[in-house]
């Protein structure tokens, strides 16, 4: 999968794709992710890439021509399945976007600033609209890191134990069981007896029900989907 980014702030998503499991499907060539910034595709001699609003107001809002040559130069060297927009007036991201849009090959992502983007991009260019939650953020940037990571961790390969993202919590509507690590005992607080066990079938069953009870406490809205 390719993934390219579109920003005005390309430092911030250096640690985000620069280390850990982001890093290494990269390494395995699983993920390539190119992080495009907008002002270099900016014509005028100052560079800008934002502008006063039309019609007065505060907050500048960025412009349409240098993000336009940008997806046009990317769209002529390959087809690209979405062209997203991170905004927190877009669709709500969960679980099952990600799950789909990991099956996809090429993503453009533009991370907005300011004010927004010139409404013309977004009419002619964005084919989906994203919000990682109902908040706002100083700029689409981590919103981006967000996705791309959701995304990237379900790819084939990339988590070292495949299984690893089926068990995760939300892909059954349920959230994941408590898990424990050695010790077996720490300041008197004991692992549950049925973990020591090695009864892999009462240890399913165990997990199972620690899944519906912390679903049922903690988020009942996803039993009812
Ligand atoms: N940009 C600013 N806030 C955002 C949000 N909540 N989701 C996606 N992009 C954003």
């Amino acid at each position: 999968m390719r993934i390219d980014i579109l920003t005005v702030v390309p430092q911030l998503l250096e640690s985000p794709f620069g280390a850990s499991i982001m890093q290494r499907a990269q390494d395995k060539g699983l993920v390539q992710i190119h992080v495009h910034n907008i002002r270099d595709y900016s014509t005028n001699k100052h560079k800008n890439v934002d502008d006063y609003q039309y019609g007065g107001g505060a907050g500048m809002v960025m412009s349409v021509e240098p993000i336009a040559s940008l997806i046009d130069q990317l769209q002529s060297e390959r087809e690209y399945d979405e062209i997203i927009y991170m905004t927190p007036d877009g669709d709500l991201f969960e679980q099952p976007m990600a799950n789909g849009l990991s099956l996809k090959k090429n993503l453009i992502i533009l991370c907005g600033h300011y004010k927004g983007v010139d409404e013309r991009i977004r009419e002619h260019y964005i084919t989906k609209e994203i919000s990682i939650g109902s908040f706002v953020l100083s700029g689409g940037e981590l919103a981006a890191a967000v996705v791309v990571d959701a995304i990237a961790r379900l790819i084939p390969g990339v988590l070292n134990d495949e299984t690893s993202a089926l068990t995760d919590s939300f892909q059954d509507n349920l959230l994941s069981p408590p898990v424990y690590t050695r010790p077996p005992e720490f300041r008197g607080w004991k692992v549950p007896e049925v973990l020591l066990s090695g009864d892999p079938s009462k240890v399913e069953a165990w997990r199972e029900e620690q899944a519906y009870i912390r679903t049922k406490t903690r988020r009942p809205d996803l039993l009812n989907e």
